[in-house]
């Protein structure tokens, strides 16, 4: 989720890009750098791997004040393809070092553009997807149908990328001009008095304007001093949607949340899409940088999957789904045990090291642990270039975009979906599913983000349920299958952030002891199975609803929608979008996030910051 800032106008823009990029520091990232067009034919560019400070540096070593010019453009990168290093930083140039581009999102056949290119003589100067877009905008512009047209050759381009990208572009011949376009990744217009911006988000421009014009799929536009005139990718006009920004800058960071987290709970549909993102090619899953061949994965005979809390939780999850598909047992183990307890491991153990933050040390000492044994180690991180993915034999990435809010939420979501990825790709190798299986499987992994975004259209009763319970002193969790590492999810959710004991269980459990925990108006929180997927699990979770009902409890039930059977059980009941069985904990679990979170919120703590905690646990 890179930071997008694009300026014309009347002012020095290196100062209202570089202005506009500190107030995007928040969303995270890797290295930062700018492009100012000085009005006389030259584009200057520096750019630094590192926090802002470093590209500061940079500009007061070449002497900021020579980068004159009222337009140019900034960003800030969080690394997806391409190590966070200066030659992967963002603003990329054609050879001709005329035509500069920033992107943010994901380029998906950036692999074939970029054999185009190169079987055309270009030599590629980065290992980035974006620096294919800056070659294909400048043989646009120089020798194509669109020559001398930058709006026209950057909409050419635009029709030949697949995946998600916010582009913006500038030629040194077009001093005056900034063009800019969008598929499935956010560019907002601000229109100012003789000065005009794009941006990822309106935080990089509102202490400037709060008019703004939100683009809309597959949309590009033109900005000029004077004003900004917006089309489609066949330069046909085009509405977008003209809105008067009403929030502070802080609220802008968040998306006009009252915290991070809350926004980063909305973006759980775009952070699983992200994921799942060019994965999926000619039939077939593709991992990252899997440096661990189809071989290597058909020899296989054990997995294990090392993590700490929700990390540990998305393991739990894939357990299920991968042992169901490659029938090959899998052990999911809390990092801060696995090298203590001295596992069975060897050549043919595959370890899975999930970790958002790719710096958690429980993790990392596990994985040096399992190297040092000889398993081959696969790193499933948020983070590119992280200490763990550096020291893994491959990686996969999740692309949930920086996760600001210390309780995790998108990155789990976006874990299990990648867990669910090497599950599909160890069946795929070993021939234990089909290709039309595998395909299937995919397929119904591409329909969860429209099945989450359901589920956040229908939260309000959650929340306020949040408020009504705010007071218990305790809540319990029961799940059964791939419901019972939900029900541990939500407990966590809970106890860091309302800092309520919580506790998660699996729902057989109860008669062997917890359900001596169950007291008059207890609420306990039941993640249902569908009825139609194992009838069994859901006629004994019912049963069980049953068993503490007439114990006292108050019983909140997670349930697919149209469940009738469990309704009578349910003081309240929380419906879910009816999805496969392996991919319930993707709906289920965010309603239990949204639940924790306004418990919290009632209970007046903070929400992000929760007290005790930290984002990343470098220690062990
Ligand atoms: C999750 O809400 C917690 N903040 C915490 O359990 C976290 O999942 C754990 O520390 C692992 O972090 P990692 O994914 O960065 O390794």
């Amino acid at each position: 989720m890179c930071g997008i800032v694009g300026y014309v106008g009347h002012r020095p823009a290196l100062d209202v890009v570089l202005g506009g990029l500190r107030r995007m520091e928040y969303r995270g990232y890797d290295s930062a750098g700018v492009a100012v067009l000085d009005g006389a034919g030259a584009l200057t560019v520096e750019r630094k791997a590192g926090r802002l400070a470093n590209l500061e540096a940079e500009l007061d070593k070449v002497g900021r004040e020579s980068i004159t010019g009222t337009a140019g453009m900034g960003h800030t990168r969080w690394a997806t393809h391409g190590a966070p290093i200066d030659r992967n930083s963002h603003p990329h140039r054609d050879a001709s070092q005329r035509v500069a581009v920033v992107h943010n999102g994901i380029i998906e056949n950036f692999a074939s553009l970029r054999a185009e290119l190169e079987a055309d003589g270009v030599e590629m100067a980065s290992d980035t997807d974006s620096e294919t877009a800056a070659h294909l905008v400048a043989r646009a512009y120089t020798d194509g149908d669109t020559k001398g047209d930058l709006a026209a050759s950057v909409a050419a381009v635009c029709r030949r990328l697949e995946g998600a990208f916010t582009l913006v572009v500038t030629h040194a011949d077009q001093p005056d001009t900034i063009v800019a376009a969008r598929r499935s990744s956010p560019l907002v217009v601000g229109v100012g008095e003789g000065e005009h911006f794009v941006a990822s988000d309106v935080a990089a421009f509102i202490e400037h304007t709060r008019e703004a014009v939100e683009l809309g799929q597959d949309q590009l536009v033109v900005i000029t001093r004077e004003g900004y005139e917006v089309t489609d990718f066949h330069g046909d006009a085009a509405q977008a949607k003209p809105f008067t920004v009403d929030w502070d800058l802080s609220a802008a960071e968040k998306g006009g949340h009252e915290y991070f987290m809350l926004k980063e709970i909305e973006e759980q549909p775009e952070a699983l899409a992200n994921t799942l993102r060019g994965h999926f090619e000619s039939g077939r899953i593709i991992l990252d940088e899997q440096r661990i061949s189809d071989q290597d994965l058909r020899d296989v005979d054990k997995v294990f999957v090392v993590a700490c809390g929700s990390a540990y939780h998305s393991g739990l999850v894939a357990k299920y789904a991968i042992e169901h598909w490659t029938r090959l047992p899998v052990e999911v183990e809390l990092a801060s045990e696995f090298r203590y307890r001295d596992p069975v491991l060897d050549r043919d153990t595959l370890v899975v090291a999930v970790s958002q933050s790719g710096e958690t040390a429980d993790t990392l000492e596990a994985v040096r642990h399992a190297r040092e044994q000889k398993a081959r180690v696969l790193a499933v991180c948020n983070t590119n270039g992280a200490q763990i993915p550096r020291e893994s034999d491959a990686v996969l990435y999740t692309h949930a975009g920086p996760e600001i809010g210390v309780a995790s939420t998108k990155a789990f979501l976006a874990q299990i979906a990648a867990n669910y990825l090497v599950g599909l790709a160890l069946a795929q190798a070993r021939g234990t599913k089909y290709p039309d299986e595998v395909a299937r499987e995919f397929a119904e992994l591409e329909a969860m983000p429209a099945a989450v975004q359901k589920v956040l259209s229908t939260v309000d009763q959650v929340r306020d349920l949040g408020r009504r319970i705010a007071d218990s002193k305790a809540v319990l969790f029961l799940g059964r299958h791939v419901g019972f590492p939900v029900a541990l999810e939500g407990a966590l959710k809970l106890k860091e952030l309302a800092y309520m004991h919580a506790e998660g269980f699996a729902a057989g459990e109860l008669k062997h002891g917890p359900i001596a925990l169950i007291e008059d108006g207890l609420p306990v929180v039941v993640v249902m199975p569908s009825p139609k997927g194992r009838a069994v699990l859901h006629s004994k979770l019912v049963s069980n609803i049953s068993e503490i009902q007439a114990r006292g409890a108050r019983t909140i039930v997670i349930a697919e929608e149209g469940d009738e059977t469990v309704r009578p059980f349910a003081d309240e009941l929380i419906e879910v979008p009816a999805v496969p069985t392996l991919l319930q904990p993707l709906v289920s679990t965010v309603p239990l996030q949204v639940l924790a979170a306004e418990i919290a919120r009632t209970r007046g703590y903070d929400v992000d910051k929760p007290r005790n905690l930290a984002k990343s646990v470098t220690v062990e």
